[in-house]
């Protein structure tokens, strides 16, 4: 049986952390455009809080971050793992993306990883551009529709494409910007990152769902997917502990 999103999200959320790779060169570029002085910002969706904590780590003294996020064992583990923030206030919040629970124009910024495909992204857009200040920003970053199908799981994984029908195009995200009336894209910045692995630890990837695209299979029909991307990769590698490949990311950066 396939599962819903919520539920897989309540299943993995406390190995979620090692099942996923952290790249912090997006927080670089946020950074960038951050202006230097205390912020009240929120990250939205923001799961156990690997992103979140990335970002308070460039953020000034004195300011605040609200990690929203609808699923509470999610938040719940980001609880556990945020414990120190020098100086920086950390403020979890059970909420929806599309109902956000904060006034208008009062946030600094936004920030949204990896979550925005789970969001009905017209709605989500429109809390933003309600809850930042005039000139805020909103940061998303998320795996494209085109970047997922060139990976190695949209390349060898058979069913992949098809079952993630989630995930946004890019011209997709930039044209609901663009509707969105009051905001607009400032810059969008593709990242490549390098990946080295085992096939075992690729195969193990799967098995525990560390994309939510695998909660779509069935038992069944995971197992012999697996099969079959294990022989396309011994097909397409020499060395089974030794493949290498990309994963590629898009940061929309928006303005107010
Ligand atoms: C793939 S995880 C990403 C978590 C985190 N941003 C990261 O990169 O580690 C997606 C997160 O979005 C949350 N989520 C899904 N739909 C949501 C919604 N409509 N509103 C708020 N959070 C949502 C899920 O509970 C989950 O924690």
């Amino acid at each position: 049986m396939s599962t819903g999103m919520p539920e897989h999200f309540m299943r993995i959320a406390e190995e979620y952390r090692t099942l996923r790779e952290t790249d912090s060169p997006p927080i670089t570029v946020i950074q960038s455009h951050l202006p230097q002085k205390p912020l009240l910002g929120a990250d939205i969706g923001c799961g156990t809080g690997r992103y979140s904590e990335l970002v308070l780590s460039v953020l000034e003294q004195d300011s605040t971050l609200h990690c929203v996020d609808a699923n509470e064992e999610m938040l719940a583990e980001l609880k556990r793992r945020i414990m120190s923030t020098h100086g920086k206030t950390v403020s979890p919040i059970i909420s929806p993306a599309e109902e956000l629970p904060f006034e208008p124009e009062k946030l600094d910024f936004i920030t949204t990883f990896n979550a925005v495909h789970h969001f009905d992204l017209d709605r989500f857009l429109k809390e933003v551009r309600r809850v930042v200040k005039p000139q805020g920003q909103a940061f998303v970053y998320t795996r494209t529709q085109e970047q997922n199908q060139r990976g190695i799981w949209g390349t060898h994984f058979p069913g992949f494409n098809e079952k993630e029908n989630r995930l946004f195009s890019r011209k997709s995200i930039e044209e609901a910007i663009r509707r969105s009336l009051g905001l607009a894209i400032k810059s969008v910045v593709e990242f490549v990152f390098q990946r080295r692995k085992k096939l075992n630890e690729l195969i193990e990837k799967a098995k525990k769902h560390h994309y939510s695209t695998f909660a779509l299979y069935d038992d069944t029909e995971l197992t012999t997917a697996i099969d079959t991307f294990k022989r396309n990769i011994l097909k397409q590698y020499e060395n089974p502990e030794d493949i290498t490949y990309d994963d590629e990311n898009t940061l929309f950066i928006v303005q107010a």
